[in-house]
Order: structure tokens, then C-alpha cells, then sequence
């Protein structure tokens, strides 16, 4: 499989690869697990070549802590990758390749998506991740492009900005995977104890009650009877719990017709902040 390190080499390996057939591109910040692959699996199927990016961007992080102690586990990440096929080409670039000396983001109008939830709470989060599939797109130049549900915000952000930038490829967004637990999976939960761990899945639990609850309840009643289960929860602490539309992410004040909505949810548990989210109608 070919770890590819810088533009150059990478530039080679995509002119390759686009006279073979169509390409797939599944950006993430590695510390791999059964989400990413979910989503490299799909690329997979639907292109000729896929390709993994492992990068941990930076610029989207707003806490410094959290981007030291982000996993980094390269070897394991290809390992995994290997098994899935042993031609997905995997671009694992330092900073310096991406930025140059230059390590900042660009601004973006994104409409209003980015300033809820994961907005509200990280701060220039989102023109950091914007700023860098940007980029990865434009370099990479793919058909398709995979991401996760769980960043939800996140991917309707995406899909804002290739319609912002005119990038010509398709956003496919794929479903949140979860432990066991039903604890969504991401590269956080390593850092979890395993007590913790376990005590984590009432993130989910709570949220399939909200759901059931949204059947019949209005949105400000589930919100806080949300907030009120983690009060008394002594290991997690909620940071926001908010219900919006799928399509804008306004926080929902009255229940609309014809309309889809789905909760997010932030907690901490510890120092580990976890993110996650539930379609509810
Ligand atoms: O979801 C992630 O892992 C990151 O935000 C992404 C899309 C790879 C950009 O750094």
C-alpha cells in the first residue's frame, strides 16, 4: 500500500489512478476505527481507488490540550487500512505540507450552520475544518468524498461549502457506528477508562429516550428533561443538548409539518469530550 507524505508524490500516484477509473477520498485524522472503516469500506465499493487521508489538522482544534493528546497510532491505522485492500492509496502529510508557514484558516460565509452547537462551543472550529477539506479536496480531486454522521454539523457544513467553492464532487454522508454500548464510536473513546467507558453509553440511552419522548412532547420538554438526567449524573457533564432541523440547524422553538429534526448532543466525561447525535422524526 503506498504512505504517501508529501503533494508531489501524491499528485503521481492520483494521475495513476484517475486513468484507471473514479476515486474516492475519506479524509480523517486517523486513530482508525470501525467508523472510518465503515466509511472506507463504502469508498470503496462505489470507486475505483480510494483515498485515506490522516492528518490532524490543527487549525480546527481551539484547545491546545486537546490537540496534544489527540491519538496518533500510524502504523495501526495502516495495518487496518491493509486489511481492507492493500491498493488504497493513504496521504499522511506533516503540517508544514499543508500549510507551508502559513498555519491559518480561511473565513467562510456558511450561512449560519456554523455558529450552533459545534459552533457555539469551539471556537474558528469549523473554518479550520472547512480550510482543510478544502484544500484536501482541491488536491485530491475526487469523485466522492466520505464522511461521518456523528460530526452531522459538521457534514452539512461540507456540503455548504463544495456548493460555496464550486468544488465538482459528490458528499456522501454515511451512518454513525457504534460500540457494543451503543456509545457512537470515535477516536476519543480510547481515551476513555474502562469504567468510564461503560458509563458512557447512557449518552445514547438518553438520547433514544428523547427521541421516543419527541413523539409526543415539544422540543423545549425533551430538552430539559435531557439536561435533567445528566444533572443527576455525577461522570458526565452536559455541555449543550439542542434540537434543529436537519437542513439549516436552527434550533427548533415549535415542531413544524413535513419538516426533519435531530438532536445533538456534547458531554464530558472527564476531560474526554464526546460528541454525538439522533434523527428524531
Ligand atoms: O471528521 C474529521 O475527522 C475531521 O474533521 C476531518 C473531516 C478529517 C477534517 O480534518
Amino acid at each position: 500500500m503506498p504512505l504517501i507524505k508529501t503533494k508531489k508524490e501524491l499528485r503521481l500516484q492520483l494521475s495513476l489512478a484517475k486513468q484507471k477509473g473514479s476515486l474516492g477520498l475519506v479524509p480523517t485524522m486517523g486513530a482508525l476505527h470501525k467508523g472510518h472503516v465503515s466509511l472506507v469500506v463504502k469508498a470503496n465499493s462505489e470507486n475505483t481507488t480510494t483515498v485515506v487521508t490522516i492528518f490532524v489538522n490543527p487549525t480546527q482544534f481551539d484547545n491546545p490540550e486537546d490537540l496534544d493528546k489527540y491519538p496518533n497510532t500510524l502504523q495501526a491505522d495502516i495495518a487496518l487500512l491493509n486489511e481492507i485492500s492493500n491498493e488504497i492509496i493513504v496521504f499522511a502529510p506533516i503540517a508544514a505540507e499543508i500549510y507551508g508557514d502559513e498555519m491559518k484558516s480561511k473565513t467562510y460565509d456558511f450561512g449560519g450552520l456554523d455558529k450552533v452547537m459545534e459552533g457555539a462551543f469551539r471556537d474558528n472550529h469549523f473554518e479550520g475544518v472547512g480550510t482543510i477539506v478544502e484544500k484536501l479536496l482541491t488536491l485530491v480531486r475526487p469523485d466522492r468524498a466520505y464522511f461521518g454522521e456523528k460530526d452531522f454539523q459538521q457534514l452539512q457544513i461540507i456540503k455548504k461549502l463544495v456548493a460555496l467553492s464550486n468544488i465538482p464532487v459528490e458528499i456522501i454522508g454515511c451512518p454513525i457506528v457504534r460500540e457494543a454500548s451503543g456509545l457512537a464510536m470515535s477516536s476519543r473513546n480510547q481515551r476513555l477508562s474502562s469504567s468510564l467507558r461503560k458509563e458512557a453509553a447512557f449518552i445514547y440511552e438518553t438520547l433514544l429516550t428523547a427521541k421516543f419522548l419527541f413523539g409526543t412532547k415539544s422540543a423545549k420538554i425533551v430538552t430539559e428533561w435531557v439536561a435533567d438526567q445528566f444533572e443527576k449524573n455525577t461522570n458526565l457533564e452536559l455541555e449543550y443538548f439542542t434540537i434543529t432541523d436537519i437542513e439549516k440547524l436552527r434550533p427548533v422553538q415549535r415542531k413544524r409539518p413535513n419538516t426533519k429534526y435531530r438532536g445533538f448532543i456534547a458531554v464530558y466525561a472527564k476531560d474526554v469530550r464526546l460528541i454525538d447525535n439522533i434523527a428524531l422524526n
